[in-house]
C-alpha cells in the first residue's frame, strides 16, 4: 500500500531553496510516528535536504536518474517502476517528497497524510499538485499556533474514493 505524507501551505506551497517552509516540531513528531518502521520513498533533493540521513529505523528508498550514484544506508531506485518494485504491497510505504516525486506518485497513492499549514509562504519555489475529487477527507485534527509553532496547522487524512 502506498501512502503520501506532506506539509502544505495555503497556496499549495511545500518548499523553498530545497528546505521546508517552516519548523513545526509537532509535525515532525507526527511524521516520525507515522513513518517509523515503514519504508520511505523520496527524490534525491529531498534526501539531501534531510538534516539527519538516512532516516533511522526506516528503509530509505532514494530516486535518482544517475545510475552511478549510491548513498550509504539507502536503497537506490533509478525509475518510478524500480522504486515501486522495492515497496512490498502488504506494507505501508510513505512517499515523502519532494515536488517532482509527489507529482509522479500522487495518482498511485491510496492514502494521503496532509498537514495543512494555515499560512502563506510567498517565497516558496515548489508546490504540491492539486488534490482532485477522487480524494475523500476522512479525518481532521486542528492545532493552534503557539510559541513553538509559527502558524496553526491541521493534520488531515484523505483516502481514495472507491470506484462505484
Ligand atoms: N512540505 C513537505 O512536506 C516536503 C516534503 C518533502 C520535500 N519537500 C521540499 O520539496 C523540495 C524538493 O523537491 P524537488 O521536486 O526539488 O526534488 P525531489 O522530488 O526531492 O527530488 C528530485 C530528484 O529526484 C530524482 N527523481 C525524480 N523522479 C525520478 C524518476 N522518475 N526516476 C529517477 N529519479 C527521479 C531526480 O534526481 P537526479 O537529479 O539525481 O536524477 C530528481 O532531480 C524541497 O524544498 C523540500 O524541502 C517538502
Amino acid at each position: 500500500m502506498l501512502s503520501l505524507i506532506v506539509a502544505i501551505g495555503k497556496n499549495h506551497e511545500i518548499g523553498r531553496k530545497n528546505q521546508l517552509l517552516c519548523h513545526l516540531p509537532e509535525d515532525l513528531k507526527h511524521f516520525k510516528q507515522l513513518t517509523l518502521s515503514h519504508p520511505v520513498l523520496m527524490g534525491e533533493n529531498t534526501y539531501l535536504s534531510l538534516p539527519k540521513r538516512p532516516l533511522p529505523g526506516r528503509r530509505n528508498i532514494v530516486l535518482t536518474l544517475d545510475k552511478g550514484k549510491t548513498y550509504e544506508g539507502c536503497e537506490m531506485a533509478y525509475s518510478i517502476e524500480e522504486a515501486l518494485r522495492l515497496c512490498p504491497p502488504e506494507e505501508e510505504t510513505f512517499v515523502m517528497g519532494g515536488a517532482s516525486v509527489y507529482r509522479q506518485l500522487l495518482p498511485l497513492c491510496d492514502r494521503l497524510y496532509i498537514t495543512r499549514m494555515l499560512a502563506e509562504f510567498p517565497d516558496a519555489d515548489v508546490f504540491f499538485p492539486p488534490i482532485g475529487p477522487e480524494w475523500e477527507l476522512v479525518s481532521e485534527e486542528p492545532h493552534p499556533a503557539d510559541e513553538r509553532h509559527c502558524c496553526a496547522y491541521v493534520f488531515q487524512v484523505y483516502t481514495k474514493k472507491s470506484d462505484r
